[in-house]
Formats: C-alpha cells, sequence, structure tokens
C-alpha cells in the first residue's frame, strides 16, 4: 500500500493512501476521541466528536472519515478543536437522560468519560428529550432509549455484521429515537438477540441483565478463550469476577467469527440446566447413592476388568476437549476396546471429489446452497455470515424443508428436486454447499455434478466432533455391549436416538457428566464433571482448526479435572494382552 506523508500535532506521519486520519493517528500512537466510531464498523462519522483542524480547510473535519492525502496538516487539541468538542458534547447531553449515579455503565461509559475529560459540568440547554419507558421486552439485555446517544452502533452492528437488520432509526430531531422492526417492542420484534448491538453501545442505552451493577471493568477479569456452544468455535472474551461469570463477549480478533457470537454462545450456556453432580455416585440396589471418588472408581474398573475387550464400549460427548478425548481413548485402548465412538458417529458424505470449503467462502460466494442445517436454530453465526454474502447480491437455494432461513431463499426446493439446486450453481460462479447432519444421503448424491464447481462447507454438530473424528473416534450404535463408559462432560442436550437405544441395552453404565442428563437414569456410576468454563486445552473446529480452550473459573470444590478422573480409572483398570 503507498504511503503518503502527514504532519499530526506537529509530528511527522507515514500513513496508509485510502486510510482515515483517525487510523493515522491511532496507527502513530496519538489519541483522537470517538463516539459512533467502532474499529469493527464501517465509519459513518455522525457524532462529529473526532473533529479536528486541517490546515487549508475551512471547516473542523471528522477524523473518522476523513482520508489522509499527501501534506496533510492536522491539530487534533488546538482550542478551536477543545471548544467544538466541548459543543458536540452539550448537545448530545442535553438529548441524553445522564443521571449518571443510577446506570449501569456509570464509570465505563464512553460519554461520561468525555464529559470529565472535557470538564462538562452543566449543560447550557433545556433537556428536550422525549421520556420514553425502558423496553424490558427481551429475555437477555434491555434497552433505555433516553440513555441513547444515536450513535447508531447497534443499528450498524446489526446490518453489517450480523445483517438480521431489525434495528433503524424513527422520528427527527429530539424525538428521534433507535427501533426495532416497525416500532413493535424488542421482544416481539425479528431480533435474534445474538447480542452485538449490546457489545458495542457505548453507553448504557443497552444493559445486560445478567452482569449489570456486577462490577466496571477495572474490577473484573477478562479470559480469552473458545466458545464450546457449537463446531464453529467462535473466539470469546469471557468476563468474570470472583469466580462467577458475567457475562461472554465476541473477540474481535477472532478469525472465524470476527466478533460474533450467537444467543447460545454469548447468553443461554450461562444458565445451568439443571443441578450440578458434585460427588460421585453409585448405584445399589437399584437407588442411586452418593460415595466417595475412590469407591466410585474402584465399583467402575472392578467391572471393566471383569468384562471380555469385546464386550466393552465407549462413548465421548462432543463437547470435551482434544485432550480429554486423547485420554479417554487411552483408557479404552489399555483394555483393549476396539469401539470407541462420539455422540454423532456418522456425518454425511460430500460428493466423491468435492473440495471441502472454510467459512470464509461464505463471503465470497454468489450462491449458497444449504441443506440438512437450519442456521437460525444452529451455528447462528454461520447465519449471519450468509445473510451477509445475500446482502451482496448472493443467491441462497434452501433444500428442505422447515427452515428458519427460508425467507432469505431465492428457491427453497425439495430434496427430490435438489436437481434443480444443481442447475442454478452451475450457473453461478463460485457456489458455495453448506451442508449440516440431516443431509439426506439422496441429496448429497444429487449434488455430486457440482463436487469440481463448490465448495462444500460442513456443519457439524457438537463443539468437537472434528477432533473426535480426528482421534479415531467412530459409530458404535448398533453395538452389543456389557460394559460403557460414558463421557457425556457438560452435554445436556438430547441424545441422538440411535446412541440412546444402543446404550439403553447396557447391563452396566459408567457415566460421567456435570448434569443429570436422560443417560442418568441407566446409569451405574456417575463420576461428576468439569464445565464448559473449568477446562483447558484445546478443540477442533468444524473446518479443522485447533483453537485453545482457556480456563475461566477453577475447577468447583469436589470436581476433579476429567483428564485427571481418567487416569486415576486407568491406574485401576488391568491392561489386557
Ligand atoms: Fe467520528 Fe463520531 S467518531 S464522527
Amino acid at each position: 500500500m503507498p504511503k503518503v506523508n502527514i504532519t499530526i500535532d506537529g509530528q511527522p506521519v507515514q500513513a496508509e493512501a485510502g486510510s482515515t486520519i483517525l487510523d493515522a493517528a491511532t496507527a502513530a500512537g496519538i489519541s483522537i476521541p470517538t463516539l459512533c466510531h467502532h474499529p469493527a464498523l464501517k465509519p459513518v462519522g455522525n457524532c462529529r466528536m473526532c473533529l479536528v483542524e486541517i490546515e487549508r480547510q475551512r471547516t473542523l473535519q471528522a477524523a473518522c472519515v476523513f482520508p489522509v492525502s499527501e501534506g496533510l496538516v492536522i491539530h487534533t487539541n488546538s482550542p478551536k478543536v477543545i471548544e467544538a468538542r466541548r459543543f458536540v458534547l452539550e448537545l448530545i447531553l442535553s438529548d441524553h437522560a445522564f443521571f449518571c449515579m443510577y446506570c449501569e455503565m456509570s464509570g465505563d461509559c464512553e460519554l461520561q468519560s468525555l464529559a470529565y475529560k472535557y470538564g462538562i459540568d452543566r449543560v447550557p440547554y433545556p433537556y428536550n428529550y422525549p421520556w420514553e419507558p425502558v423496553d424490558a421486552s427481551r429475555d437477555y439485555f434491555i434497552f433505555d432509549s433516553k440513555r441513547c446517544i444515536l450513535c447508531r452502533r447497534c443499528v450498524r452492528a446489526c446490518d453489517e455484521l450480523v445483517a438480521n437488520h431489525t434495528l433503524g432509526i424513527a422520528g427527527r430531531g429530539f424525538a428521534s429515537k433507535v427501533i426495532a422492526d416497525l416500532d413493535v417492542p424488542f421482544g416481539q420484534s425479528s431480533c435474534i438477540s445474538c447480542g452485538t448491538c449490546l457489545q458495542v453501545c457505548p453507553t448504557g442505552a443497552l444493559t445486560d441483565r445478567r452482569s449489570a451493577y456486577m462490577g466496571r471493568s477495572a474490577e473484573v477479569d477478562r479470559t480469552k478463550t473458545t466458545c464450546l456452544a457449537c463446531s464453529i468455535g467462535c473466539a470469546a472474551e469471557v468476563v468474570s469476577r470472583t469466580g462467577n461469570i458475567l457475562r461472554v463477549e465476541g473477540d474481535w480478533q477472532g478469525e472465524v467469527n470476527q466478533g460474533l457470537l450467537c444467543i447460545l454462545g454469548r447468553f443461554e450456556q450461562l444458565e445451568p440446566p439443571g443441578e450440578r453432580y458434585l460427588t460421585p455416585v453409585v448405584r445399589r440396589d437399584g437407588r442411586l447413592q452418593a460415595t466417595t471418588w475412590e469407591d466410585a472408581l474402584d465399583l467402575a474398573a472392578k467391572k471393566i476388568n471383569a468384562t471380555p475387550a469385546a464386550k466393552i464400549v465407549g462413548v465421548a460427548a462432543p463437547t470435551l476437549t482434544n485432550e480429554t478425548l486423547a485420554r479417554f481413548r487411552d483408557v479404552l485402548t489399555k483394555v483393549d476396546s476396539q469401539k470407541i465412538g462420539t455422540f454423532y458417529g456418522t456425518f454425511p458424505t460430500p460428493p466423491t471429489g468435492a473440495s471441502e470449503g472454510s467459512l470464509a467462502d461464505i463471503a465470497e460466494s454468489d450462491l449458497i446452497v444449504i441443506t440438512g442445517v437450519d442456521l437460525t436454530k444452529t451455528h447462528q453465526v454461520a447465519g449471519a455470515f450468509v445473510r451477509r454474502a445475500l446482502g451482496m447480491g448472493a443467491r441462497l437455494v434452501i433444500i428442505g424443508d422447515d427452515n428458519g432461513m427460508a425467507d432469505y431463499a431465492y428457491e427453497t426446493v425439495k430434496p427430490a428436486e435438489a436437481a434443480k439446486a444443481v442447475e442454478l450453481a452451475s450457473r453461478s460462479e463460485k457456489p458455495v454447499v453448506i451442508y449440516g447432519p440431516d443431509a439426506a444421503a439422496m441429496t448429497m448424491q444429487a449434488l455430486a455434478p457440482l463436487a469440481d464447481k463448490a465448495r462444500f462447507i460442513k456443519l457439524l454438530p457438537g463443539s468437537n466432533t472434528a477432533g473426535a473424528y480426528k482421534l479415531g473416534f467412530g459409530d458404535v450404535t448398533g453395538t452389543r455391549a456389557e460394559v460403557a463408559l460414558v463421557w457425556a462432560g457438560d452435554h445436556h442436550g438430547e441424545i441422538p436416538e440411535a446412541l440412546w437405544q444402543t446404550l439403553k441395552d447396557v447391563d452396566f453404565v459408567i457415566l460421567q457428566a456435570a448434569y443429570q442428563t436422560p443417560l442418568s437414569e441407566i446409569a451405574d456410576v456417575i463420576l461428576p464433571a468439569t464445565i464448559w468454563p473449568e477446562k483447558e486445552g484445546s478443540t477442533t473446529n468444524t473446518e479443522g482448526r485447533t483453537l485453545q480452550v482457556h480456563r475461566v473459573l477453577q475447577t468447583c470444590e469436589g470436581i476433579i479435572p476429567d483428564e485427571t478422573v481418567l487416569q486415576m480409572l486407568a491406574d485401576k483398570v488391568v491392561a489386557r494382552s
């Protein structure tokens, strides 16, 4: 990229041609205050907080949108600039309920910080904003229009990043306000509660219910990790304080998700699904009774040691880390069991010779075929990528019925009509096929003519099914076993029917689980498991990338880390020759 020479506050700076004054100043370590600007969003220049003085320019200019050019001389802190910024702040504050002592964002609010910085201790204008009620109709966050400064970050995030287009602005002047759809309560709107708007809001207009008033940024810990809610493996930052998780935020540096999260990753996974097992449990006289780790592991090992290898099966949940899966496999290998499976042991296969694609291919495509997965229910971040591509002119073809993305589709066809999708894709330049666990074998076969042309992007169920496949975990459904080791971890969702049918006929089930699951009903030994914030290790996402998982919380008292439990069990089982 060619460079241009400019001067900022007397300092010579080389900046990339095409970049803005704000970019150039930031790169040179010179701070310019902003409000509507957010690095993940396109600059719009509507708040005027970043005004700077440029020599030979008639008026002050917004640094966030003004492009650099050779020879520019810029002053970011001249008396004229300071006066203009104070004026901007006074105007914003006159249209804003700044009763900071009651606001959750007090201490973290970007507007409040600027008001302090520029010494705004009063507003010389009457407060004219209408008194709007707080909208608390959404489950996870609330909206207080009186605290909104109309920076439009939320509207732009909903449009540019999530491409859900729920938010907009209605009214003029003091009556301007952020609305959802045609001004319906947020909870009744098309909002998908991904929380991206919440994360970009600079004031307390959008407030997270769970973490409100629980700690300012200086009082909390932030841990970068990988979300384990689905196989996309979004980069996330978990905010915690004194051993409690306050909230989860998307990591803007995340290569896979670029800051996005879905309702599941940001909110739902913070709700405990039930009571947690904190002590081992064994079934005696038909009843489950609490016991010690030693007793439970002894009983499990005794049963394994007394059972022929051919009659022992191991099944691991797709939420375990690669390291736990490897240790689990070691135990099964020690007793010579050949039956090591994962919850989703099978997955539709793409046509022979099809080239595998990654999530990044969605942005480049001009025609997207989706089959066997509803991106409004699972893998919602991939759903945002698809909507973004549609906004850039791509067309969507859905094969199958009842898909939440159907409203966006150019064409929805039945599986028997997959040839129609093939025909449309053949006429496009860069088609992609996104397929999920429910894709019919017949449909995948019908897509064979696209093997050379389209990129096939698989969306595996479970967060680490790819890791399990890589470690050789397969399909054990239909196996007739006497002893089953089932490492469910914190998986508490449904158990695939075929697996359930297989396990319910097993004589002795050793279950490792964090919460009660349907499997608890048939378990003879239950060993407590760690939950996602207590895990340390790695996971493999649906694209095959290895991603790091970092511990956010200390392991709960009474729980032993998964790999240590597996080692303790391995020490007690007898190796088969
Ligand atoms: Fe530049 Fe708002 S930050 S105009």
